[in-house]
């Protein structure tokens, strides 16, 4: 068993010590790091673009999800994309890979871009978190917060004129009042961006419902993405008083 193999196996036995030292750089740390560099020194936040960002998180050790035989699932596409598609976490398929969506999910999702004329090229895709929870389970709240200055940037970085989310877990993300059944293929403006929940690729495979649900919304995404549909955008007033659109959005503040 490898060191980091045994701090895992220690600290999910409940051994707190063994987060304190697996803090040390190349080992295993708990989510309390989430303010410190990744290992090896460099700092992904102060990458000029998405290819270096992903190069520095590929050492990263800031949440436990590190801990598994899992590596990092950055995103992929057209760093200059006007869609960015953000689902909730790699599974099986997308952690062998390294890339999000690769798997009968992905596929999907690749057929529906393609139902409106786009490739997977031309959009951005990425996740909420950036490495597979075990046996897929939902990401936890603490994890999700490790990785929002990643998707953030990533964000900053794209500025798309949509942010497509693929599921309850990335609506909520951006939305936390919304439900899923009521306000998919809705629009709403947060912080500038237009934010546009569809059902998660996987859910629609299980249910005829969901899929017909899933390709109404798709059919609605060139002419959104095209800023011609402003009939439905709604504000949450809740939101909209909680976060006040920044002139300039600072790091980790847009979302
Ligand atoms: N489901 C997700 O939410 N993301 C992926 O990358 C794959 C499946």
């Amino acid at each position: 068993m490898s060191r980091r193999d045994l701090l895992s196996y220690l600290a999910d036995l409940g051994w707190r010590d063994v987060e304190a030292v697996s803090a040390v750089p190349g080992a295993a740390s708990g989510p309390q790091d989430a303010g410190s560099p990744a290992a090896g020194g460099e700092e992904p936040l102060a990458a000029p673009d998405l290819a270096g960002m992903a190069r520095a998180l590929a050492g990263c050790t800031r949440c436990r999800l590190c801990r598994g035989r899992t590596q990092v699932v950055f995103g992929v596409g057209n760093p200059a994309a006007r869609v960015v598609f953000v689902g909730e976490g790699p599974g099986a398929d997308e952690d062998r890979l390294g890339e999000p969506f690769v798997g009968r999910g992905g596929q999907l999702l690749d057929r529906m871009i393609e139902s409106i004329g786009w490739k997977r090229s031309d959009v951005y895709i990425t996740n909420i978190v950036k490495r597979r929870p075990p046996q897929n389970r939902d990401p936890l709240p603490e994890e999700i917060e490790a990785y929002k200055p990643y998707l953030t940037r990533q964000i900053e970085i794209i500025r798309p004129r949509v942010i497509v989310t693929l599921g309850r877990f990335s609506m909520n993300y951006f939305l936390p009042e919304a439900k899923i059944s009521r306000d998919r293929g809705r629009t709403f403006t947060v912080n500038g961006f237009l934010i546009y929940p569809v059902f998660h690729p996987a859910a629609a495979l299980r249910s005829p419902d969901m899929m017909k649900g899933l390709q109404e919304d798709f059919q609605k995404l060139p002419k959104i993405a095209n800023g011609e549909t402003t009939s439905n955008i709604v504000l949450p007033k809740a939101m909209a008083e909680e976060k006040p659109k920044a002139a300039k959005p600072q790091q980790g503040s847009l979302f």
